[in-house]
This record gives C-alpha cells, structure tokens and sequence, in this order.
C-alpha cells in the first residue's frame, strides 16, 4: 500500500502496529499527573497552554483531571516540513490570546524528541514575563534531556518508535485512536 491510500477503516490500517499504551495506561497515569498538579499549584489558578495539534487529545483529558480552576489556551508550532523528517526549524503558526505576565502557566506537550520544540516554545513563553513555567508532556523519548529541558512532569518515557495515536499523527492521520500504536513508516515519509 502506498503512503496515500488508506483503508476504510482506521482499526483495518495495516501501518498500525503495536499498541504501546493502551486507553486504560493513558486514563489511569493522566490521574496521577493530574493529581500531582491539583497538589503541586493547590490555592492557585494555572493557565495550561496546549501545543497544537498533537497534545489537544493530552491536555484535554489532564484539564478534566485537575482539580483546580484552571483556564486553558492553545498555542501552535510546526516544527518540520510537510513531509520531511526534521527541518531543524520551529515556526510559530497560532499565537495565545491571553497575557502570560505574572501568570502559572503549564506547557502541555505530547511528545519531547530532540527538544527542539520545547526550547523555542520556553524562549518564547519565558520572554512574556509568566510568574512561573513548568512543562507537562504526555511522551518523553529516552534519549531526551529532561533535566535540561526542565520537563517538571511526565507521563511516560519511550524508546525510537515512531507512535501515532491519542492526539499524534502521521502526516496527519491517526490523531483519533483512542490509544498509542507503533507506526510502520517503512513504506512512507512521516514527520
Ligand atoms: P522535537 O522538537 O524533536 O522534540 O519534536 C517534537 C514534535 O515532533 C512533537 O510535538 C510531535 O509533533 C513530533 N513527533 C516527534 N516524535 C513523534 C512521534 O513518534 N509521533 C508523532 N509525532 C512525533
């Protein structure tokens, strides 16, 4: 099958692999972070940003699991070219609406690779004068520097795989499983 076509139904997609996380790990672990939250920012009112469009399915189900009155918004990034593996270039698509001065603002992501995304979203976040900036990220591949990155909270760690599900894509398909599959990229160019 070429990289263009596609079965009829997504359950039937032969690209979907094994499922690395499935929606009870996903459900169960996004309480757990969401507790931590409710805990760790207990008396104040964070302001989650979800990095478009891979956290949307992530930060969605960790605002319901936060008990706080929290406020959401939404900024976008596109950090390779259409098709291409890395360009080694963050572009910003869509900017936030709400001011960050003196807010807690908490950076949703769904997946930390190389990083790169995450440094220029905090350059970014950190110039507009937020009182604190920590970082939430669904995936977190092995290699990635953590430490350095200052990724505060993380739902679970992988290897290389390329996954798609739960908000990830692959050329833009498969956000809607409801769980976290390897990808067969053999036969096509994903980013
Ligand atoms: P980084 O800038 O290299 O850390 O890449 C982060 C972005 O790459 C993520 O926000 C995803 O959009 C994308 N990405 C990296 N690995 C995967 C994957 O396995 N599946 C889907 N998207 C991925």
């Amino acid at each position: 099958m070429s990289g263009t076509e596609h079965p009829i139904h997504l359950s039937d997609d032969p690209r979907i692999g094994n499922i690395l996380l499935t929606e009870e790990q996903l459900t169960s672990r996004i309480a757990e972070l969401g507790a931590q939250i409710t805990e760790d920012y207990a008396g104040r009112n964070p302001l989650l940003v979800c990095v478009l469009r891979g956290a949307y399915a992530f930060a969605t189900d960790l605002c319901f699991a936060i008990n706080l009155p929290i406020e959401l918004d939404f900024i976008a990034v596109s950090s390779y070219g259409a098709t291409t593996r890395t360009s080694g270039v963050v572009r910003l698509v869509k900017d936030l609406d709400v001011d960050l001065t003196d807010r807690d603002v908490i950076l949703v992501e769904d997946i930390v690779d190389t990083g790169l995304t995450l440094r220029y979203l905090r350059r970014s976040l950190e110039a507009r004068g937020p009182a604190s900036l920590e970082v939430c990220t669904l995936l977190a591949r092995e290699a990635a520097d953590l430490e350095g990155l200052g990724v505060r909270y993380v739902g679970f760690t992988i290897g290389g795989d390329f996954v798609v599900g739960y908000g990830l894509d692959a050329n833009e398909k498969y956000r809607n499983l409801r769980y976290l599959a390897v990808f067969d990229s053999s036969d096509t160019e994903v980013r």
